[in-house]
């Protein structure tokens, strides 16, 4: 049933590699400059720096107002909730003075650029959701070496052997990912090519990337014919 129903699909998508790309390379052997570009400047990336080194400090790493500062100020005011864009803009922008609310929550016109503050915006709305934030840690930290696509064609890919390995067809658990990312290939076994996190990230990253990674994997049952 399925043979029947993906053959003539995967015989277009071949004739379209065929006429796009010519015959020698129907997909590229990894990563251009461009894609990686592209995604390490989409602006909710570009903004998880920005969030990072600004306002943690006041409202936590999730925007869940468990930071360092919840003492001063007390966990409840600091949670960032949810509201559209234009709402987290003018609080960024005006402080909590400015749109009537708690002076603690600092203007940030003027000491951020404008790019800075929409970028900042953007990642305000991906941060109660642990796969959108985790997008961004990959994004930001894992792309040179498993690609813009996490097949395993990062840019700098073709330095190593074995290969970074292709995360959309990882037969390995949640638990197992947690234990590499954070520890890094070498304590596994594994190449040591494969850095451990567990310094660099948080527990909460690393969660949050294992999130991403783990949707996107191609099941067995999804590739069979
Ligand atoms: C010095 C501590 C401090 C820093 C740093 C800080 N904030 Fe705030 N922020 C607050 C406080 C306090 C409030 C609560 C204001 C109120 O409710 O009266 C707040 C409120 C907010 C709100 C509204 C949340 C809601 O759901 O009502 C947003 C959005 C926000 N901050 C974003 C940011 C961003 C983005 C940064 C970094 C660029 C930042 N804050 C840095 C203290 C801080
Ligand atoms: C410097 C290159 C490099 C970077 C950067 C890197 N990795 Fe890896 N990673 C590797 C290599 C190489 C392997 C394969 C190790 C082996 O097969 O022995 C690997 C393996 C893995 C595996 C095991 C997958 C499986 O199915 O067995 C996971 C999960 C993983 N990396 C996640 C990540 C995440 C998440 C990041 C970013 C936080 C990251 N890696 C950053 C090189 C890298």
């Amino acid at each position: 049933m399925m043979t029947a129903l993906i053959k003539p699909t995967l015989f277009v998508v071949m004739v379209f590699a065929v006429i796009s790309f010519g015959v020698s390379s129907p997909v590229s052997a990894r990563d251009g400059a461009k894609a990686v570009k592209e995604a390490r400047s989409l602006p909710q990336v570009r903004g998880g720096i920005v969030f990072k080194s600004y306002c943690t400090l006041c409202h936590g790493e999730i925007g869940d107002g468990i930071a360092r500062a919840s003492k001063l100020y007390g966990p409840e005011m600091l949670i960032i909730g949810r509201m559209d864009s234009e709402g987290y803009e003018s609080i960024v922008r005006k402080g909590g003075v400015g749109v009537g609310r708690s002076e603690y929550m600092p203007p940030w016109e003027g000491e951020l650029t404008e790019e800075q503050i929409s970028d900042v915006v953007a990642y305000l709305t991906t941060l109660g959701d642990g796969v959108a934030r985790g997008e961004v840690v990959y994004k930001t930290n894992c792309v040179l070496c498993h690609g813009v696509n996490a097949d395993g064609k990062g840019r700098v890919s073709v330095l190593y052997d074995p290969k970074p390995s292709n995360l959309t067809r990882s037969n390995k658990n949640t638990q197992y990912k947690m234990m590499i990312v954070t520890d890094g290939g070498e304590l596994l076994g594994r190449s040591a090519v494969m850095p451990p996190w567990g310094l660099q990230l948080s527990e909460r990253e690393i969660k949050d990337v294992v999130s991403y990674i783990d949707t996107l994997v191609i099941s067995a049952d999804d590739l069979r014919e």
